[in-house]
């Protein structure tokens, strides 16, 4: 698709890795709602072209696509001079990957999300910046103790298992990823504090919903799904009783936008966002629901633990409950059923051929 750039948007809203999983929604809802939405992306994703296809068609008025690199700084610094707020997704989001290549890694997370965050600062205006982080920022958490149950891990902590881990939980990057987004996360707590730039960081767990092309590196819930209803086997890294807490986009989104819409009082905080303990599920349990759903069941594999791996992870999620109004989540298996509806819809025949087609385009 060739890009439109930003003309006819007057300082539109900026989301980077506007046409990936979560930016391709939120730019969905800003149109929604009248605004002017400038997709900067790559487009390096599987799926992203057709996410900006269908936001284009929905909202020709309203969405323009500039297809770049966020390391290109001249790029970057033209859009920002023109937004009117920025979020900030795009990234090199697996941790594989960024175990492969580090170097590469590095110059998209942190060299490119600090350009941004430059542009922005220097626009000596109070423009909003909201960055994507991840829980990865606090490791592994190997020293939480665990019981093992028959499907899942849980914490022996009364407190964590009812409330699930909060931001008062110590950083401690592993993987490169974890490195990498940790480090932006960081540099944007820290340009609120410095230069009082409106900035604001989510911390988030495990996102799913509509738009997600998941692999098996990034997007398991999604991944889990497209390779069920193929009637594909499923590999599973470690023993499958790792539990997260899973996050309807929706839900996502209406905390991306209330943090803009308080950005005066929340900048300077990093909130966690996901499902927390109500929708915190195992890998094995996520499956049986999933072989529920589909009246048959799913062939799964076993492999080794990967890297960094975390055997429990549940946001605590209160603060950004609290601060930013949130309602009470989707229950998960609302939404991972709505998820099953419209990927059967998107893709008819077969969700996993039409991944492959659109990552060979
Ligand atoms: N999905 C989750 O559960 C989750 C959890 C924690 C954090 N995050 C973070 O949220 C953000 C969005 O995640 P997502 O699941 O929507 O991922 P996604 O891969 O669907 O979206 C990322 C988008 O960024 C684009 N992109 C990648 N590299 C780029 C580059 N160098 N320049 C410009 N664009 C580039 C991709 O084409 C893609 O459209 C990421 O920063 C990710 O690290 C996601």
């Amino acid at each position: 698709m060739n890009a439109p750039g930003i003309v006819g948007a007057l300082h539109p809203v900026v989301v980077t890795g506007g046409a990936g999983f979560i930016g391709s929604n939120l730019a969905d809802r800003l149109a929604r709602e009248g605004r002017h939405v400038l997709l900067f992306d790559s487009l390096r994703r599987a799926g992203a072209e057709r996410n900006a296809r269908w936001l284009r068609e929905r909202h020709p008025e309203r969405i323009s696509l500039q297809r770049c690199d966020i390391r290109d700084q001249t790029a970057v610094r033209a859009i920002v001079s023109e937004a009117s707020a920025v979020f900030h997704f795009a990234a090199q989001v697996a941790v594989t990957t960024s175990l492969l290549d580090p170097t590469e890694d590095f110059a998209i997370n942190v060299v490119g999300g600090f350009g941004l965050l430059e542009a922005a600062r220097r626009q000596n205006r109070a423009l909003p910046f909201i960055f994507a982080s991840t829980n990865k920022v606090y490791g592994d958490l190997a020293d939480i103790p665990l019981v093992e149950e028959k499907d899942c891990y849980a914490p022996l902590d009364a407190a964590i298992r009812a409330n699930g881990v909060s931001e008062e939980r110590p950083l401690d990057f592993h993987t490169p990823y974890g490195c990498s987004k940790g480090a932006a996360d960081q540099y944007v707590l820290d340009y609120a504090r410095s230069f009082d730039l409106p900035a604001a960081v989510m911390r988030m767990s495990c996102i799913y919903g509509p738009r997600q092309m998941g692999t098996e590196d990034q997007g398991w819930v999604a991944h889990f799904l497209i390779r069920a209803l193929r009637g594909e086997a499923i590999t599973i890294f470690g023993d499958g009783k790792q539990v997260r807490d899973i996050l309807y986009v929706d839900d996502a989104v209406n905390a991306y936008l209330a943090a803009w819409r308080n950005i005066e009082r929340v900048k300077g905080r990093a909130f966690n966002l996901g499902g927390g303990p109500a929708n915190a599920v195992s890998l094995r349990t996520l499956i049986a629901f999933i072989e529920g759903r589909l009246g048959r069941p799913v062939e799964t594999r076993y492999e080794a633990w990967r890297p960094g791996d975390q055997r429990y992870y549940v946001s605590n999620a209160q603060a950004a409950e609290h601060e930013l109004g949130l309602r009470q989540p989707l229950p998960w298996r609302e939404g991972v059923a709505r998820l099953i509806d419209w990927l059967r819809r998107e893709y008819p025949s077969s969700p996993a051929s039409a991944r492959q087609k659109e990552a060979a385009e």
